[in-house]
């Protein structure tokens, strides 16, 4: 046990002078790099999971989610090729849009499957509320629309979020088919540190 605790200590010590300690480089062709830090990754990175619900609103005089552009072909697409939405959707805490609201989806989503309707996305969370107003969530992959679960890849974000990494699992909440409008529950694991 002792000699676990005073393993424990030594590796903590060698950890926190490694991140302190700069590593400055000599070496040939380099003299554009400042300096080099080593960092441990896995003593600070954590993960996080929200949950919270985005409104996809496609009716009325101000709809979130907007067509911009098609292919001359999207119309007789099944999987409506070609098309390209762009969108500012407003994210909340509960399915009811008039909960409190906690940020924004904004990005476009482009159709990009011949034979199935599949999404080419690229979206951003941008947080507006609590300690993460400011900081946002990159998204950025393939979202197969119609699957149960809709999996989509973090490959970055800014402020708290620097350096994130993770997925989101998009579940069709609720889905009125006389205006098309969505919400969609989104659960997101992030690691960051
Ligand atoms: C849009 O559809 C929603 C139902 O999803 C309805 O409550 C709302 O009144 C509609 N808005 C307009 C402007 O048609
Ligand atoms: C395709 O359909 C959309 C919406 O129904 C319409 O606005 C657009 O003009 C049509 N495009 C073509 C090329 O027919
Ligand atoms: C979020 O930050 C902005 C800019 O600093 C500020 O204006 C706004 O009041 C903040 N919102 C909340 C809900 O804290």
């Amino acid at each position: 046990m002792a000699t676990f605790i005073f393993s424990s200590l030594l590796l903590l010590l060698i950890l926190s002078c490694a991140n302190s300690i700069p590593v400055t480089s000599s070496e040939q062709g380099d003299d554009y790099l400042v300096s080099t830090r080593l960092v441990s990754n896995a003593a600070v990175e954590k993960q996080s999971h929200f949950r919270f619900y985005c409104h996809i609103i496609v009716n009325g005089s101000n709809p979130t989610a907007v067509r911009v552009t098609a292919a001359s072909g999207t119309n007789k697409s099944s999987t409506y090729f070609g098309l390209v939405v762009l969108m500012d959707d407003p994210l909340t805490t509960t399915p009811d849009v008039n909960s409190k609201l906690v940020g924004r989806a904004q990005g476009t989503n482009a159709a990009a499957g011949l034979y199935k309707v599949e999404f080419f996305m690229a979206m951003n969370f941008i947080f507006t509320d609590g300690k993460f107003n400011g900081s946002t969530i990159a998204i950025f992959g393939h979202n197969e629309v119609f699957s149960a679960v809709q999996e989509m890849p973090i490959i970055g974000g800014s402020g708290l979020f620097r350096f994130a990494r993770g997925y989101v699992l998009a579940r069709t909440y609720s889905r009125d088919l006389m205006t098309g409008n969505a919400v969609m529950q989104f659960d997101v694991f992030v690691n960051h540190y």
